[in-house]
């Protein structure tokens, strides 16, 4: 949520500073601003709506300044106004703040500063900040590193999350940064330094990164940098090379980045999937589960907790690692599992995934289930992330950068290494060579069998264009199809605001039948054998009530006349990468969907990548 950017430097720093912005963009569109330090004061520029609305305006402006901040803004506390959007400035105009994240006893900060005669003029909790550090600044006056003292009195008044970059007007050489559970990362560059909430914003200008840990303040200098804790003491700063390119961050010849991250898929899934089959090909191996060996054998439950797409992954982990591994397993939504006492039974692993990393949710899961003693592992996309700091173990899914909000690469990843660790999990307890040997080699066919799904992209976007008007869709499958019947409607919805519901494809007859009419379309996925003879039963059942249908069928699978208005083939695999097969077609579906009516598939309605606030 909220993406922050800051640049001291020997350029001007509104480019780097714009450029930054439209990197973060994915964090949250609803307002852009930026502040420039300029000998003795601030220069402010803010808009609402997108990053070109304050690009545009610094155009005119053009600040020349080589010290500034910038924010581009999803909404939390106040409503999307040119008063709302960061920076925010202290009463005295000493500060300017940038924020991501929630101070979340602002309200009592507030009506303190508000005793104090300071008056506010947002609605923000990010401006409670900018005034108490303005506050102890005046307070700590002829105290040695008076800024930096300054900045940890007020944070340590503070509760909540917060990733933060800040300029105070008589301290021109500086520029502050700290965290707490936002993410914030230090570019060390050639006479220049950056702060920012992703490493994207500064990639092309910058090699490398310090990443920052929670409770770390960064104070950089025009001729260095130091990171030091809340204490005041000095922390370690481990630099390490950005492992991002300019090609990973932009969108080349495509049209959006979602569809760049659709087509990516074949390359992703074999970067996830390099290297981690066991010399005889029989098991994986994931480097970060070593030394967990004796756990993973001895463990009988298996908890996941995640959200939205992520979780959709993990449902189908469920029914994967369930079948190879014969381990219990249970899907949580991460917000659920924070405040739920749940039972500490027997040998638990917890498997957190997030492609951030960053979902505040599923960090608190991990936070609440380390607590109880739990062992914990991720699955991300986030190197260097949250989730991948806070967890005992755990496996990068490394697809590159995934900047479209809705998440495509990133989920045939999760699915990808959910199979690949059924596989480790079988293949320590029962799964034969044989079996194992079978489905190392269908995931390592995975990257073909999405390729040529792709290659017929023309077909999908002209089913998009048949469905399109549709404003109420169902998609149906069983078992590991369900939570990508799951997948298919929320990646419909969240770019099309078309509504879109998944159920499992017998539930129908439960309830949701009554939708069917013909303005209603179903889109089912079949699989082989005696459960996809009932799943294209259920077809029928929809067919009969005058309701359009669309099925997803692999090769070989006979569908009888009359039981769909269309079909898309899709190859016929070993069941354990099923799931990822018939994902494609439906993020391609999506995808044309929405493009189809004109609607901005990177950057949907209300919506934001990386979910960091509550
Ligand atoms: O970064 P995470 O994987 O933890 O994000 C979880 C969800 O917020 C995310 O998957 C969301 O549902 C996407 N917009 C789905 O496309």
């Amino acid at each position: 949520m909220c993406g922050i950017v800051g640049y001291l430097g020997n350029s001007v720093a509104q480019d780097a500073l714009i450029d930054g912005l439209r990197r973060l963009e994915y964090r949250g569109y609803d307002s852009a601003g930026a502040a420039f330090h300029d000998g003795n004061a601030f220069s402010l520029a803010r808009e609402t709506g997108r990053v070109e609305n304050l690009a545009s305006t610094l155009r005119e402006s053009n600040p020349t300044s080589t010290l500034g901040i910038a924010h581009t803004r999803w909404a939390t506390h106040g409503a999307v106004t040119v008063s709302n959007t960061h920076p925010h400035l202290s009463h005295d105009g000493k500060i300017a703040l940038v924020h991501n994240g929630v101070i979340e006893n602002y309200g009592p900060l507030k009506r303190i500063l508000e005793g104090k005669g300071i008056e506010f003029s947002s609605e923000t909790d990010s401006e409670v900040l900018s005034n108490l550090i303005a506050y102890h600044y005046a307070r700590l006056e002829g105290e040695e590193e008076q800024f930096a003292q300054a900045l940890r009195e007020a944070l340590s008044q503070c509760r909540g999350a917060y990733g933060i970059a800040v300029l105070c007007v008589d301290e021109p050489g500086f520029l502050l940064g700290a965290r707490r559970g936002s993410p914030l990362v230090v570019g060390l560059g050639d006479g220049e330094t950056f702060l920012a909430s992703d490493a994207s914003a500064f990639v092309g200008r910058v090699r490398d990164a310090v990443y920052l840990k929670d409770g770390e303040i960064a104070l950089l200098r025009e001729d260095g940098f130091r990171i030091i804790t809340m204490q005041g003491e000095d922390a370690q700063a481990v630099s390490q090379p950005i492992d991002q390119t300019v090609e990973d961050v932009e969108m080349g010849d495509f049209d959006s980045f979602m569809e760049k991250e659709i087509f990516e898929q074949p390359v992703a899934l074999e970067n996830t999937l390099r290297g981690r089959f066991g010399d005889d090909g029989t098991t994986a191996k994931l480097g970060g589960l070593e030394g967990h060996e004796d756990e993973l054998r001895r463990l009988n439950r298996i908890v996941f907790v995640a959200c939205g797409t992520a979780r959709h992954s993990c449902m189908v982990g469920e029914y994967l690692i369930e079948r190879l591994a014969r381990v219990p397993v249970e899907v949580e939504h991460a917000s659920e599992f924070r405040y739920r006492n749940s039972p500490k039974a027997g040998h638990t692993l917890v498997i957190a995934v997030s492609q951030s990393g960053e979902t505040l949710d599923t960090l608190e899961a991990v936070r609440e289930a380390r607590t109880k003693g739990l062992l914990t592992i991720g699955i991300t996309n986030g190197v260097g992330s949250s989730l991948a700091r806070e967890t005992d173990g755990g496996v990068y899914q490394r697809v590159g950068a995934e900047i479209g909000v809705a998440s495509t690469k990133a989920f045939t990843s999760q699915v990808a290494l959910c199979a690949m660790l059924g596989l480790a999990l079988g293949r320590m307890r029962e799964l034969s060579p044989i079996q194992g040997r079978e489905i190392a080699e269908a995931l390592q066919n995975l990257p073909e069998n999405v390729a040529s799904i792709l290659q017929r992209g023309e077909t999908l976007r002209e089913l998009a264009h048949k469905y399109s008007e549709a404003e109420h869709l169902l998609f149906l499958g069983r078992q590991d199809l369900y939570p990508v019947a799951l997948e298919g409607a929320l990646k419909l919805k969240e770019i099309s605001y078309a509504h879109a519901e998944g159920y499992p494809a017998a539930e129908l007859k439960h309830g949701p039948i009554a939708l069917i009419n013909p303005e209603c379309p179903s889109i089912f996925l079949v699989e082989e054998g005696e459960l996809g003879a009932k799943t294209i039963a259920n077809m029928q059942e929809v067919k009969a009530r005058s309701g359009p249908v669309l099925a997803i069928v692999p090769e070989g699978v006979e569908v009888p006349d009359g039981a769909a208005d269309d079909v898309f083939r899709v190859p016929a695999v070993h069941e354990v990468v099923r799931p990822i097969v018939a994902t494609i077609p439906l993020q391609l579906f999506a995808y044309h969907f929405a493009r189809i009516r004109s609607l901005d598939v990177d950057k949907p309605r209300n919506l934001a990548k990386s979910v960091t606030v509550e």
